[in-house]
């Protein structure tokens, strides 16, 4: 059987997660798809770097952009980060050179994954993103597979797990805002600019790219209501818990008659509901369907393993001859989305 090749481009935290599973697993994951899942070659800033695992069985390219245009990649696997730079680079120079794309770069397809989405389907490329939202939960999965039967009425959810972090500790230890922030820095759990996660920015950027899969609209970021976490005081936290409702960076997106409403803003949610439980730094997706009523989805939106695990279930997807990009057959037929708030009444 033919082997399903894989290019790696960014050998960070998911990047050397996603190796190991296909180094530690090939037994399995053969079994699972029927074919073998190799890497070929490897790409990161610096070679030299130890990442944990054996890299000597695959070539190596300094420029990922040439690792994308490789014949012998089936699969360009971008785990770099970054809206722009050498993530869109090489993620386009794939999809031109008709090669599928597996990426979990939610910053760079909140604000180019229309244009990224038209140009696989221009070459016949699949472009898939199940790691972009809420890292190991198969949200995205769920949305376009286990619940395509439904017309999907709402989406919310906790999706980023420092923030959630820095607010669990805040009310349950008294911490300051500041003091929380600073613990959550000194876990490592802050992206390099901590105003991503604390301006609400990185769970905007899942909220709009749930929000298209939801709705099949147009990614639309630049409409999503946002307000970070940088307000909250420890007082907020006290008086919403002596009403019994806890502070959360909440995001919610839904089909109205003005348009489409998407907000990730710090919500008022009763502590008693599953929301309202979910302490520390995991994520939590809500998805209402009008058959299926309400599902609620839990689990580690990052880190190593979780990351990694939802790329597999993008590539293995691939390796199984399931070519669906995540945003559907046809990027073209995705409308654009009216905000809300600036539509008509
Ligand atoms: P890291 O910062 O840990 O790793 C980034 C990797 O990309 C590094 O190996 C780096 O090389 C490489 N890289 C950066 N720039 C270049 C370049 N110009 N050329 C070649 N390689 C480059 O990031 P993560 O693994 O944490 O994240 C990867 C992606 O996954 C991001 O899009 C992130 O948003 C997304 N994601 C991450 C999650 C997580 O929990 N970490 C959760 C969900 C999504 P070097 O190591 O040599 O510096
Ligand atoms: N900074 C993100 C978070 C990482 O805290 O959830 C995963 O996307």
């Amino acid at each position: 059987t033919t082997p399903l090749r894989l290019g790696i481009a960014g050998l960070g935290t998911v990047g050397a997660g996603v190796v190991k599973i296909v180094r530690q697993k090939a037994d399995l994951l053969r079994e699972r798809t029927g074919r073998p899942i190799e890497i070929v070659a490897v790409s990161a800033r610096n070679r030299d770097t130890d990442r944990g695992v054996s890299l000597s069985d695959y070539a190596w390219e300094d420029d990922p952009v040439a690792l994308a245009r490789r014949d012998d990649v089936d699969v360009f696997v971008e785990l770099m980060g970054g809206a722009d730079g050498p993530a869109k680079a090489a993620t386009e120079a794939a999809l031109d050179s008709g090669t599928d794309v597996v990426t979990a770069n939610k910053a760079m397809l909140a604000h180019h994954g229309q244009a990224l989405a038209e140009r696989a389907e221009a070459h016949d490329a699949i472009l898939r993103f199940e790691a972009a939202v809420a890292g190991g939960i198969p949200v995205i999965k769920a949305l376009t597979e286990g619940l395509a039967g439904n017309e999907i009425t709402r989406v919310m959810g906790v999706m980023n797990g420092t923030c959630n972090y820095i607010l669990t500790r805040m009310e349950g230890a008294g911490l300051t805002y500041q003091e929380a922030f600073d613990e959550a820095d000194a876990l490592g759990y802050l992206e390099a600019d901590p105003e991503l996660d604390v301006g609400g920015i990185d769970a905007g950027h899942k909220l709009a790219l749930l929000s298209s899969i939801a709705f099949g609209t147009q990614v639309a970021f630049d409409a999503v209501e946002l307000e970070g976490i940088g307000r909250v005081t420890i007082d907020d936290i006290r008086q919403a818990a002596d009403m019994d409702f806890k502070i959360k960076l909440l995001g919610v997106c839904r089909m109205t008659g003005r348009g489409l409403e998407q907000r990730m803003a710090p919500c008022l949610v009763p502590a008693s509901s599953p929301l309202g439980q979910l302490d520390g730094g995991t994520n939590m997706v809500v998805i209402e369907g009008d058959q299926v009523g309400q599902i609620v989805m839990r689990g580690a939106g990052a880190g190593e393993g979780p990351t990694a695990s939802a790329v597999m279930g993008d590539v293995m997807d691939l390796a199984r001859g399931f070519r669906v990009s995540t945003f559907g057959q046809s990027a073209g037929s995705l409308v654009a989305a009216t905000p809300a708030r600036t539509a008509t009444p």
